[in-house]
Formats: C-alpha cells, sequence, structure tokens
C-alpha cells in the first residue's frame, strides 16, 4: 500500500518525537520538552506506545475536517502523526473486525480536554461507520445527546468554562457490519451542590443561564421568570453570570433541538423547563425569623408571591409547599409531631429541594435518553465504550464532591496501571519473551484508603474512609463531621497516605487545618474539609418535601419523587433515591458512588482499553502557552514516565512482521519492492541488511521486538534516506517513463499525422490529376467527335450536292425531253389543226355553196335543242328538296322563263301530292282543317296568323274519358267529339258574359254547365247557317240559327255569341261539321257588322275597335245591348 500523498506530507512535517517510546534518553525533562515542542507547532498529540496524550490548545486547529477523518480512516496507527482518529480508528477497527468490545478512557484534570476529546471519537466513528436513514438518525440523536447533557450537567468553573460536573460513561452499540444501532448513557455523581451554591467566579449549571438567555419572552412569562439572571439568589452570589466565550442564547436553542432530534415529546420539554424554573424559584423564597410561644425558633416565608407562582408551576398548593418549607414532622414515640424549622433549617431544606429535584431531573434526562438511543432489536451487539469522568480536582477548600471525584480517578489510574501493565506482561508471555519486571507506583494503596470496607472486628482498623463515613452516618445519636474525623484520625493514623493535624507526623503542619485531613493522591495532595460528609453523603430529604412534590399535579415531579407514595411505612428521614422503596435504609451517596465505580471498573476490565490522557497545558486557558511546571505536575501523576518506561523496560517497540516488513522492505534489496518468501525471513534480511545487533531485538511469535529506540530510529532514518532515494529513483523512472511515453506517442502522433497527411495530399493530387485527365479526355473525345461529324457533315454535303447535281441533272434532261416531246405534240397538233384547217378548207372550198342552203338551218336547230337540253338538265340537277315550303328554285334563261314556273308549280304540286300520301288519315284531317280556316280567314281576320302554328287540340279540357261527359254523350249519341273547351258566352239580352262549358261533337253544339257538368242545351249542328267573326282582334264569333221551322225550340233562341282563345278552330270545326252534315260550308261573314236574330229581335251587332280602358283578348272586350244595337268594344 502505497503512503497516501496527504499522510506523506504530515509525516514528513512531524515535528520531535511522535512516539514517546522512542525518546532518547528517556528522562523527564526531554518528555516534557518533546511534548513542548510538538505543541509549539501545534501537534498536541503525542503517544506513548498505543496511548494518546493529549495537549489541550484552548484553540481551534484544524484537526477535525473530514478530509483529515478520511486521512485516518482504516490506516495504521504508527503510519500518520498522532491522532484521536488514529485511536479510534484501531478501536472501531478491532470491535467490527476482530469482534472485541472497546472502552476508550480519557483521564485528565478538569479543564484538560477530555469532553473535547470525547467528542472528537463520536464525530469519528459517526463519519467511518454505515450510512443510512436509521443509521443516520441514531447516529444523530447520539451526538445530539451531548448538548443536552453538557446543558444540565456542565458549569463553569475556575479551571473550565464548561466543566463537566457529572462522570458519563456512554456505551455505543454496533450491529455486525459496524453501524450504530444505539448507546446506553451512565451518568455518575453529578455535584448537585452546585444548585445552591457556587464558589466566587464560578456559575451554577449552563442551563439556567441559557433558558433566561434563550428561551423567549412569552415562554419565559408562563414559566414566571424574568430573563435577568441578576434577579435568582442561585446565579447571582458567585458573582459570575456571563462567560464569554459561551452564548447562551444560542446554546440554549441547541439544547433544544437536540431535546427534539433525541425524541423528547414537546410537553416534555415543558416540563423539563418548568422544573429548571422551580428550582431558580425556589431558590428566591427567603424566610424570616418567628418566636414560637412554646420558645422555639420558627420561620415564615417573606416572598409568598415567589411560593405562590412555584405551586402554580408545579400544580400543587401554596400551603403545603410552603409547610414542607417551614415544617417538618418527627416521629416521638410513634406519634407523629410537627416541628417549626429555624430560619437555617428552611434554607437548609429549601436547599436541599432544589439539589434533590435538579438532580433527579438530571438521572431522568439521561433515562430518557437511554429510552430514545437503546436498541431496539434483539440482534447481537458489538460495544464501544467512551469514559468522560471529571478529572482530578484541587481546590483551595475541598469537599466531599472532590474527595468521591478524585477516589474515582485513584480507581481510574490504577486501572490504567493495571491494565498497561498486565496487558505488556501479557504480551511478553504470548511471545515467549521474558519479562523483566518494572517498578512503579501502583496507587492501589490510596484506593484501599478510600474504598476497603472489610469490617470485621478484627479488623477493625482496616476499614477505609468511605466505610467509616457510612458506619458514622449509621451511628445513633449525635454524629458530626467531627466525630467522624476523630474517627477517621484514629482508624487511619498510620496510613502513610492519610494526614491530619492531630497525628503526630502532622501536628506542626500549619497547612492543615484541624477540621480536616489530607490524602496524598497519586495527583497530589488534597486536603478535606469535613465540613458536610456525614450530610453529603446521608444524602437525606425531608419526608415532608418528598410528599409536597409527590402530591403535585406535575407529571415529572411526580416522577422524580416515587418514594412518597410509600412514605407510610418508612422512616421520618428517607433518602433521596427514587427507586427506594423499602423500610430498609437506603444506602448511603458515598456506597451508591463506590458501588457503580466498582461497577464501572467491572465493565471497563471487560472491553479492550484505549487510552487519551489529557493534559492542560496552563492554568489561565491561553492557547499557544505551555507552563512546564504544570505539565510536569500532571505528568507525573498521570505515570506517564511510567508509562513510557513500562514500554521501554521490555523492548520499546513490537510489530507485526508483516507490517515490519512492510515498513522496512525498502531497506534490502531482497525485500524490495515485493517479498514472496516467509515474513520472518524478510525481517531478518532486513536486520540482516542493516546491521543490527542480536541483543537489539527479539522475535516473539508474531511480532518483531525492538529493545532500543535508537535503533528504530536508526531504521526510520535509514528508511527515509531509503525512501527518498527511492522517490527520487522512481520519480526519475516515472518522469523518463512519462517522457518516454511522451515521446513515443508524439512519434506515433507524428506518424498518424503524417500518414493522414501524405493520404490526405496523394488524395488530393490525384483528384487533380484525375480532373485534369477527364478535362483532356473530354476535350481530345470531342476535337475527335467534331472531327467525325465535320467528315460526315462533308460527306453528307457531297451526297446531297450530288444528289442535287443529278436531281437538276435529271430534271433538266427531263425538261429538255418535255419540251421536246411538248414541241413534237405541238408540232404534231399544228399539223393537225392544219391538216384540218386544210381540209375544211377544202371542204368549204369544195361545198360553200350547198352548206348555205341545207346546213343553216340544221345547225340553228341543232343550237335550239342543245340550249333546251342545257336548261332542262340544269333545272332537274338542282332540283329543289321535296319539303313543300322549300321556296328555292334553279335560276332559267329568260326565254326558259314560263317554262321554268310551269315546271315550278308542277314539281311544288308534285312534291305537295307526295307529302300529302305520306300522311296518315288523321293528319290528313287535321290538314283540311287548317286548310280550310286558311280559306276562311287567311287575310280577313288579324288574329288568324297567330293561330296557324298552333295545332287544333279540340279536346282541351280532356273530357272524353270524363265520366259525366260519357253520361251525356250516352244520352244524346254525340260520341264524336270534336272540340270542349270553356267559353264565354254573351247574354243576349245584356252583354253580360259568362263562363260554360262548350263542346261541339259532329252533330250537334253541347252547352254544359262546367261546374255542374249538366246539359243546358244541345243545338244539332245543321242548325247552324251562318257565322260571323269580326275582322278586328277579338275572339268572338256569332253563330246563326237558321229561320225557325215548325217552332223549332233551339232555332227560336236565336243566335249566339260565344268567345274563346281557339275561336279560329271552333268556327272552322263547327263549318266543317255543317258541312259534313248538310254537304253545304255555312256561310262565313268577316266583317264588323252582323245582323243577328236573338229571339224574336232583330239586333244588329256591331264591333268597335279602339275602345280605351279595355284589357285586349279575351274577355276584354265589352259588350253593351241597346235594344236593337249590340255594340261589341275592343281596344
Ligand atoms: N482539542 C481541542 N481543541 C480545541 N480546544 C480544546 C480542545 N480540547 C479542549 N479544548 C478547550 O478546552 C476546554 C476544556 O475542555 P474540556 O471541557 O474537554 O475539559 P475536560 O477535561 O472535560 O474538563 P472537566 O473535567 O472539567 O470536564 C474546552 O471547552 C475547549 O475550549
Ligand atoms: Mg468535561
Amino acid at each position: 500500500m502505497a503512503l497516501h500523498l496527504g499522510a506523506q506530507y504530515i509525516l514528513e512535517h512531524n515535528v520531535g518525537i511522535s512516539d514517546a517510546v522512542l525518546l532518547h534518553p528517556l528522562t523527564e525533562e526531554a518528555f516534557i520538552e518533546n511534548i513542548k515542542k510538538r505543541f509549539s507547532h501545534e501537534q498536541i498529540y503525542t503517544y506513548i506506545g498505543t496511548v494518546v496524550v493529549s495537549v489541550n490548545p484552548y484553540k481551534k486547529l484544524p484537526l477535525y475536517t473530514p478530509e483529515v477523518i478520511e486521512e485516518y480512516r482504516s490506516r495504521n496507527i504508527y503510519e500518520l502523526p498522532p491522532h484521536i482518529y488514529a485511536i479510534s480508528d484501531e478501536a472501531y477497527r478491532s470491535m467490527r473486525d476482530r469482534n472485541l468490545d472497546q472502552c476508550i478512557i480519557i483521564s485528565g484534570e478538569s479543564g484538560a480536554g477530555k469532553t473535547e476529546a470525547s467528542k472528537v471519537i463520536m464525530q469519528y466513528v459517526a463519519q467511518v461507520s454505515g450510512k443510512g436513514r436509521e443509521i443516520d438518525r441514531v447516529k444523530e440523536q447520539l451526538l445530539q445527546s451531548n448538548p443536552v447533557l453538557e446543558a444540565f450537567g456542565n458549569a463553569k468553573t475556575l479551571r473550565n468554562d464548561n466543566s463537566s460536573r457529572f462522570g458519563k460513561y456512554m456505551d455505543i452499540e454496533f450491529d455486525f457490519k459496524g453501524d450504530p444501532i444505539g448507546g446506553v448513557i451512565t451518568n455518575y455523581l453529578l455535584e448537585k451542590s452546585r444548585v445552591a451554591s457556587q464558589i466566587p467566579g464560578e456559575r451554577n449549571f449552563h442551563i439556567f443561564y441559557q433558558l433566561l438567555a434563550g428561551a423567549d419572552p412569552t415562554f419565559l412569562e408562563t414559566l414566571k421568570l424574568s430573563p435577568k439572571p441578576e434577579n435568582y439568589g442561585f446565579l447571582n452570589r458567585s458573582g459570575c453570570i456571563k462567560v464569554d466565550a459561551i452564548d447562551d442564547a444560542k446554546d440554549f436553542n441547541m439544547v433544544k433541538t437536540g431535546m427534539e432530534v433525541i425524541g423528547f415529546y414537546r410537553t416534555e420539554i415543558t416540563e423539563v423547563f418548568q422544573l429548571v424554573a422551580s428550582v431558580l424559584k425556589l431558590g428566591n423564597v427567603e424566610f424570616s425569623h418567628r418566636s414560637n410561644a412554646d420558645g422555639t425558633d420558627g420561620c415564615d416565608i417573606s416572598n409568598t408571591g415567589e411560593i405562590a407562582e412555584v405551586a402554580q408551576l408545579l400544580g400543587c398548593l401554596e400551603q403545603n409547599l410552603t409547610n414542607a418549607l417551614t415544617q417538618r414532622t418527627v416521629e416521638v414515640k410513634r406519634d407523629k409531631v410537627k416541628t417549626d424549622f429555624s430560619v437555617a433549617g428552611a434554607v437548609y431544606a429549601r436547599d436541599a429541594l432544589c439539589k434533590a429535584i435538579y438532580s433527579r431531573l438530571f438521572s431522568w434526562l439521561v433515562q430518557r435518553i437511554n429510552d430514545s438511543i437503546k436498541v431496539k432489536t434483539e440482534q447481537t451487539r458489538k460495544v464501544m465504550g467512551v469514559l468522560d469522568i471529571y478529572g482530578f480536582e484541587v481546590f483551595q477548600t475541598n469537599r466531599y464532591e472532590q474527595f468521591i471525584i478524585n477516589y474515582c480517578n485513584e480507581k481510574l489510574q490504577q486501572i490504567f496501571i493495571e491494565l498497561t501493565l498486565k496487558e505488556e506482561q501479557e504480551e511478553y508471555i504470548r511471545e515467549g519473551i521474558e519479562w523483566i519486571h518494572v517498578d512503579y507506583f501502583n496507587n492501589a494503596v490510596i484506593c484501599d484508603l478510600i474504598e476497603k470496607s472489610d469490617t470485621s472486628v478484627a479488623q477493625k482498623n482496616n476499614v477505609g474512609i468511605l466505610a467509616l463515613l457510612d458506619e458514622q452516618c449509621l451511628l445513633p445519636g449525635n454524629v458530626t463531621d467531627k466525630t467522624f474525623l476523630e474517627k477517621l484520625n484514629q482508624t487511619c493514623k498510620d496510613h502513610p497516605h492519610f494526614e491530619s493535624r492531630t497525628l503526630k507526623k502532622n501536628q506542626s503542619d500549619r497547612t492543615l487545618p484541624h477540621d480536616a485531613f489530607r490524602l496524598k493522591h497519586y495527583a497530589g495532595n488534597v486536603t478535606y474539609k469535613v465540613d458536610g460528609f456525614i450530610d453529603k453523603n446521608n444524602d437525606l430529604l425531608y419526608r415532608d418535601l418528598s410528599q409536597a412534590m409527590y402530591a403535585c399535579r406535575h407529571n415529572l415531579m411526580k416522577k422524580l419523587f416515587p418514594e412518597a407514595a410509600n412514605l407510610k411505612q418508612q422512616r421520618t428521614h428517607i433518602l433521596g433515591n427514587p427507586s427506594q422503596k423499602s423500610l430498609k435504609r437506603p444506602p448511603t451517596a458515598g456506597s451508591q458512588f463506590k458501588a457503580s465505580v466498582q461497577e464501572l471498573m467491572k465493565n471497563l476490565l471487560s472491553k479492550n482499553p484505549n487510552y487519551i490522557r489529557c493534559i492542560k497545558p496552563n492554568d489561565d486557558k491561553q492557547s499557544g502557552t505551555l507552563d512546564l511546571e504544570i505539565v510536569k505536575h500532571q505528568v507525573r501523576y498521570l505515570g506517564l514516565m511510567e508509562n513510557i518506561r513500562v514500554k521501554r523496560a521490555g523492548y520499546a517497540y513490537r510489530q507485526i512482521y508483516a507490517q515490519f516488513l512492510y515498513r522496512y522492505k525498502m531497506l534490502a534489496d531482497e525485500t524490495w519492492p515485493s517479498w514472496h518468501g516467509d515474513v520472518v525471513e524478510g525481517v531478518k534480511l532486513i536486520l540482516a541488511n542493516q546491521k543490527i545487533q542480536q541483543d537489539e531485538i527479539a522475535f516473539g511469535k508474531s511480532k518483531l521486538f525492538i529493545r532500543n529506540p535508537k535503533t528504530l530510529f536508526d531504521l526510520e532514518e535509514t528508511r527515509r534516506e531509503r525512501m527518498h532515494f527511492l522517490a527520487t529513483l522512481i520519480q526519475k523512472v516515472w518522469k523518463g517513463h512519462v517522457k518516454r511515453e511522451h515521446f513515443l506517442l508524439m512519434k506515433r502522433s507524428q506518424v498518424v499525422i503524417s500518414s493522414r497527411f501524405r493520404g490526405f495530399y496523394g488524395q488530393k493530387q490525384y483528384k487533380k490529376k484525375k480532373a485534369a485527365t477527364l478535362l483532356l479526355q473530354c476535350c481530345t473525345r470531342r476535337w475527335k467527335a467534331r472531327k467525325v461529324l465535320a467528315e460526315l457533315k462533308h460527306e453528307k454535303r457531297c451526297q446531297l450536292a450530288a444528289t442535287d447535281i443529278q436531281k437538276h441533272y435529271r430534271g433538266w434532261q427531263a425538261r429538255k425531253l418535255l419540251a421536246e416531246l411538248k414541241h413534237a405534240k405541238r408540232m404534231e397538233w399544228a399539223a393537225r389543226v392544219i391538216h384540218k384547217y386544210y381540209l375544211g378548207w377544202k371542204v368549204r372550198k369544195n361545198y360553200k355553196p350547198k352548206f348555205r342552203r341545207i346546213a343553216g338551218p340544221k345547225v340553228a336547230r341543232f343550237m335550239v335543242v342543245a340550249l333546251k337540253r342545257k336548261f332542262l338538265l340544269n333545272v332537274r340537277d338542282k332540283l329543289p328538296s321535296l319539303s313543300p315550303v322549300d321556296n328555292k328554285w334553279p335560276s332559267s334563261p329568260k326565254m326558259y322563263k314560263s317554262a321554268s314556273d310551269q315546271l315550278q308549280v308542277m314539281h311544288h304540286k308534285w312534291r305537295c301530292r307526295k307529302y300529302r300520301r305520306k300522311l296518315s288519315e288523321a293528319q290528313k284531317y287535321t290538314l283540311r282543317e287548317k286548310a280550310t280556316a286558311s280559306d276562311i280567314f287567311k287575310d280577313k281576320k288579324v288574329i288568324y296568323p297567330e293561330s296557324v302554328p298552333r295545332p287544333f287540340k279540340g279536346d282541351y279540357l280532356n273530357i272524353r274519358g270524363d265520366m259525366k261527359w260519357k253520361k251525356i254523350h250516352s244520352l244524346t249519341n254525340d260520341i264524336n267529339l270534336v272540340f270542349a273547351d270553356l267559353v264565354h258566352k254573351v247574354n243576349r239580352a245584356n252583354g253580360k258574359i259568362v263562363q260554360q262549358l262548350l263542346v261541339v261533337s259532329s252533330q250537334a253544339f253541347l252547352v254544359i254547365d262546367h261546374r255542374t257538368m249538366t246539359l243546358k242545351y244541345r243545338i244539332p249542328i245543321e242548325f247552324i247557317e251562318k257565322i260571323s267573326l269580326s275582322p278586328f282582334q277579338d275572339k268572338l264569333a256569332v253563330f246563326h240559327m237558321k229561320k225557325p221551322e215548325n217552332g223549332d225550340r233551339f232555332a227560336k233562341k236565336g243566335d249566339f255569341i260565344i268567345g274563346n282563345e281557339h275561336i279560329i278552330e271552333i268556327v272552322t270545326k263547327s263549318s266543317l261539321c255543317v258541312k259534313n252534315k248538310t254537304n253545304t260550308m255555312p256561310e262565313i261573314s268577316i266583317s264588323p257588322q252582323c245582323s243577328g236574330q236573338f229571339g224574336s229581335s232583330a239586333v244588329q251587332v256591331s264591333f268597335q275597335q279602339g275602345a280605351k280602358g279595355l284589357e285586349p283578348g279575351i274577355p276584354g272586350v265589352k259588350v253593351t245591348r241597346k235594344k236593337h244595337l249590340m255594340l261589341i268594344s275592343e281596344p
């Protein structure tokens, strides 16, 4: 595996010795100097083997970025400079890959950076472990538990602005893949005395200040709080409220968000802050002295408003709360008696209550977080524990809390010593290497002094301080801190680590007060004031207060004081342990703490330990300053030098063969660049190559051990030089390779480019040549073609010319021949003419006298006959068509004009006859009718011409098929109907015109009512003697009857006048019918006047033309009768 570039950079910039085991010479000064040198270059971490020594830089360094995490991910611990990430990675991978539960123990004094280191570990684990929705949620919850617990459990102290006032051990649980699935937090002894009082310059727990600074005003109002911390007794007495480095308002929001992320319900969050507010407000409750009647001291609450508000907040009766704070119940001979508190007693009770509420709230918070982050599934888990517990503390005045904290640190130091030595020892045994014992200070003796609990009578003087304290607490009667000290002096007087003013050895020691004892801790001497030891160890809360809290209608408060439910069976004083419900006296705070520390030790021992030893560089929280004395002190009490010595006693350095081979394989030609043989052989080759003495090294079963760090240094130095050489070599070869590759590439490229260019050029040339060749070819072909064409044209022209010449020649020959022939013919003709004339002349000469006499008339006759023939032939050839109406006729010479006219008439008649012959009988009759009409009316009646082209239809009403008509004619025998139409009949008396149906049959005139089809009268046809019409436009006719003979009925009625559109037809047809019947045509008179016989009177009918205002046509006439004159006016 090649060294990562970033890592290489870090290695090359390494300052000093990164693993103190390799220090040479190994002295305390050299060690501290090395730490200082590294610290000045911001390299705050140094290894002692696998232990990380961390110096608090008191400033942000760019060491915790995701990129740095990636650098350290899955890397060997010595591959990169020391870092918490390296040890975290080592622990994480051992846990994940080798299934070893891990714990990381972070130790150091207050402000050394333990809490920060634990956060760095969690950040690393969160980044390198798997991803996913559920996993991320768990990670987020685990990470968010920090700000919440820090807010409630951390405070500003003189040593640390964010000092953890509780111990925390957090087990992070992983699944088989190494993904976090949950966790468990264990908390140790919260320094609850801080709730009620702090030494000057320190603050209460952060949450009080955060709530006041960060909560919005309305929320504060509901909590009945004012935003000013100065208004609260628990916050204003130490004189420190604001810390520059802390933004309380911002932190409050982080806490709230954290609680939400962890899964606190809104109501729970509100309840938590209500309790915080109650503590603050209870701290403001003041008491005033009252003397009771029985002479005892009593007290009253002087600011009752405050107590009323607290009662509202907690949902309890104000009086109950007041009573609980000012009185207490005592049992006197099984009777319960109430006694009043003095003012001091009340203040004590109030503070005790506040401390109890707060510490129980804190425990509840841890429990609640655990509920959220606990693993929900039943799967096998791997665990990585992180212990961040309060550091060793030495104050001006040290009390019970410091005693407990320092006891815990003693235990941790012991476990460190034990585990480190044990591990070392075991490793040598495991590897089969002889172990040489190294002396070191074992603080077991101090641990014994504190925790030993052999209470047998024989060993009466052999009990620890904690056991003595418990014993004192159990003693009936007046037990005080003083009696406890006495007992202590008595019991521990011979202990080398115990000092007291009453002891002989310390009688002259003025630094040791009379009310104190001193313990010589591994980390230094601490003087503890015994004041408050008994009380704090008892950790009692008055029953009345517990009951009052349990009686509150506040969910959370009720949960915090469950013991009150069973108080009836309990003694007056009960312990504050919420789970304690039996009558048995609850364990003291000291014994509880001891038990939990022992539990913790057991837990840590069951896991593979990893150490981070934190060092505080100065007491002023200054960055860049390292106080040698302060560091020296810490180096001493942390036993770091012993640690190094132990590491170096046997062999300073050990490495698994494979890793050693991998790291130093470049130091032997045989192993570089790779070794395929036995690993130990490979290592031996390297060592031989480097000429390392045999007594300097030992071969374990799996590891190589190097005694002297200098040997390793030399190896490292040689390796560095070799690496440099190899790097140069690799660089050289690489550069050569790159250049050669580049050259080859260029060459290949050049070949490609030139071949492409040549190809391209050749192609271009070829195309040019091809085009030129084509052009030449085309020109040549064109020239050739033109040549051939010219030849062909010439040939053709020659041919044409020859043909032309031939033609002309032939023509000329023909013409010549023709001329000759013509000439010959003319000559012949001339000869014949001459001959004829000659003959004629001869004849004429011979017959001249005879001709004049005989031939003259013959010629004349011949001429006449010839002319006639010509005329007749002309007529024959140009005869007109056979249509009788064709008027054309060939012209003729004048002398044959009359013959021509006669012939024309004959021809016309002939063709008319021919035409007639072709006619049917009906056509003939029609023609006869028309001819008759022509005879009657032509040139006589104005309206005649318009009737000529109209055929005589006769039955205009189509009554032949009419049943009524059939009925009529069956009676009258008028079957031969010639005319039927509606006619206008003129009333003979007054000239009025009425419409009637007139039917003319071959036998009679029938006048019929056209509406009813009833016959009005019938006039036999033979009765009509004459018909009169005017020559004008009217369409009227007067039908004259024969003179009445023998009283003939119809004749007597006289003449009648009818008018009709077809009057010409009526007159013609009725005339023909009369003729058919009588063989004589009736007389037809066409004249403007006629005489008529209307009945018995003779009337003159006169037609008058030119009447104005009359419509033409029928009945466009006006008929008037004036006596014997009937005037028919027409327009
Ligand atoms: N690695 C670090 N980088 C930057 N600052 C640091 C680092 N470690 C510690 N600090 C600073 O030192 C302060 C004290 O550190 P931290 O709270 O971790 O001390 P501690 O050992 O937990 O003390 P205590 O025992 O009082 O809880 C932190 O608030 C921080 O400002
Ligand atoms: Mg801390």
